[in-house]
């Protein structure tokens, strides 16, 4: 059970809409506020002005982070302001179920003025000051699981904050913080597409959707596009790297225009890691920028692709050298869909699952193995169960770095060789196969560089095979294709690539190395 943090603006209803929660759930309910004020025998004015604002923020994070591993899992009505450091926010995301409450200013404004001399930050408030306080905090109060509209009749807020709930608990819902783009990945049903994708907080225009023929056979796909929209889909002839290109990106461009399509309207990518990268690129550059939201229907797809806005196509010289950042509005997956993937296929996506848990999330990595029998057969339960965690990892390299600037490169674990592995093989190897014969390199460069002990290396070799994916390239490596494919890769600089390897499990470091170097290892 996870905790429940109801925050907004000050005057939101937290403390209020908190203690009526609790007592339907039968939870504890702390208000931070109350709780210092409580602890240090001092009203929370008395403190902000002992410890001035940094230091009463000091405050409050150690008390939310101590809140957040209470075994009662309490609901925590928090101070607006208490979350408004990143960390600690992305922190409480990942291990509560945050509600932001959302009340208009006038309102707002009339309950400050209505308890006067109880908020620091508001003393001798106007309407004005209230709007740009909650104005100055927009990005921040955006990044939660579900925003609730916190004006009207408590018991109706409240059961609208419990309907959140429910839904937070029954599909799993990860949010990626990035500020007023936040969006949400939900594990359901396909089904339920239409109206999600109707309600997303600017009303679609109108919806082209993106498929591939082998996705409109899996269960719900059909049904799912023509309730989402009456727009003759994109079938794209499969999910090749093939179809990766400047011409299937035109044709979705044509087809978009040929329809009534203008800047409200929205892309839904259905389907798997090509059309999520296709899909997502023509929307950042569709009339310069529209929505897209995604349904992703492999496992590659669910855990790498449809979440951080990654979107490209290839170009003869390698693979997505061409493409932008775009994120999607909305992210729907269902693990029904993954029913109709061959066992290859699936085993493949299984890949970057691994990939993440190497270099980001131990226990992730015991669940892998724990579970690699059942994942290997497709067991949707034991799929759903490695997905959600896979997503809730790569959410926190993407929160941190969305550009890849920094942190999120070592997402690129096993790529460097993967990427010119799977150009190489002429794109006969598949993308989570060619990335794990890179994963399984870049084991054996760590061992060399003394980063990756041989007992973790045998250790994420063994998942490797347990889950089914290869440990040589079929006919061998060919060296100069692949040198000439890392020389080109987008992560080079002059004469030396930066190499993510593992140093521990769930841990990675970058590695500066030489081509040569490189090469040598190979
Ligand atoms: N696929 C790696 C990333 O999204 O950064």
């Amino acid at each position: 059970m996870r905790p429940i943090v109801l925050w907004g603006p000050p005057a939101s209803g937290k403390s209020t809409l908190s203690r009526a929660l609790a007592q339907r759930l039968g939870r504890p309910r702390i208000d931070t506020d109350q709780e210092l004020a409580e602890r240090h025998d001092c009203t929370v004015g008395s403190l902000f002005e002992r410890h001035r604002e940094w230091g009463f923020r000091q405050l409050e994070h150690s008390l939310i982070r101590e809140l957040m591993v209470r075994p009662d899992a309490p609901v925590i009505a928090v101070g607006g302001g208490s979350l408004l450091d990143r960390t600690v926010r992305h922190e409480v995301l990942e291990r509560a179920w945050v509600l932001g409450l959302s009340v208009e200013t006038t309102t707002l404004f009339a309950r400050v003025c209505a308890e006067p001399n109880t908020r620091p930050l508001l003393q001798g408030p106007s309407e004005e000051r209230v709007a740009a306080l909650v104005a100055q905090r927009a990005e921040a109060y955006a990044e939660c699981h579900a925003t609730i509209h916190a004006t009207g009749p408590l018991e109706e807020i409240v059961h609208a904050i419990e309907q959140a709930l429910a839904q937070c608990e029954r599909e799993d819902v990860v949010a990626v913080p990035l500020g007023s783009r936040t969006y949400r990945v939900h594990f359901a049903p396909i089904a339920t597409l239409a109206r999600r994708v109707a309600s997303l907080s600017r009303a679609p225009s109108s919806v082209l959707a993106v498929t591939d023929r082998n996705v409109l056979a899996a269960p719900g796909v059909l049904g799912a596009i023509h309730s989402l929209t009456a727009n003759e889909p994109v079938v794209l002839r499969g999910d090749g790297d093939e179809e990766k290109n400047l011409s299937t990106l035109s044709g979705i461009w044509d087809a978009a225009l040929a329809t009534e399509f203008d800047r409200h309207a929205v892309l839904a990518a259905i389907g798997g890691g090509v059309v999520t990268d296709l899909t997502g690129f023509a929307a950042a550059t569709l009339l310069r920028g529209v929505r897209y939201v995604s349904a992703p229907t492999t496992v590659l797809a669910m855990a790498d692709a449809s979440v951080g806005g990654k979107t490209a196509i290839d170009h003869p010289l390698g693979k997505n050298l061409i493409g932008s950042f775009c994120q999607p509005s909305l992210v729907l997956c269902d693990v029904q869909t993954l029913a109709t993937l061959s066992a290859r296929e699936r085993v493949a996506g299984l890949a970057e699952v691994a990939k993440i848990a190497a270099i980001g999330d131990a226990v992730l990595l015991d669940a892998l193995e724990a579970q690699a029998e059942r994942l290997r057969a497709g067991d949707p339960d034991a799929l759903r169960e490695v997905l959600v965690r896979a997503v809730g990892c790569k959410t926190r390299f993407v929160a941190q770095d969305e550009h890849e600037s920094g942190i999120r490169a070592a997402l690129n674990f096993g790529h460097t060789l993967g990427h010119a592995i799977e150009l190489a093989s002429g794109f006969s190897l598949l993308h989570g196969e060619a990335v794990a014969l890179g994963m399984r390199a870049a084991l054996g460069w760590g061992v060399r560089c003394g980063v990756t002990s041989p007992a973790l290396q045998q250790r994420l070799d063994s998942l490797l095979t347990a889950l089914g994916l290869p440990a040589h390239v079929p006919g061998g490596l060919d060296r100069a294709k692949i040198e000439a494919a890392i020389r080109r890769d987008k992560k080079r600089t002059t004469g030396e690539m930066t190499v993510i390897l593992c140093d521990a499990p769930g841990s990675f470091c970058a590695h500066r190395c030489s081509f040569e170097t490189l090469f040598a290892w190979l």
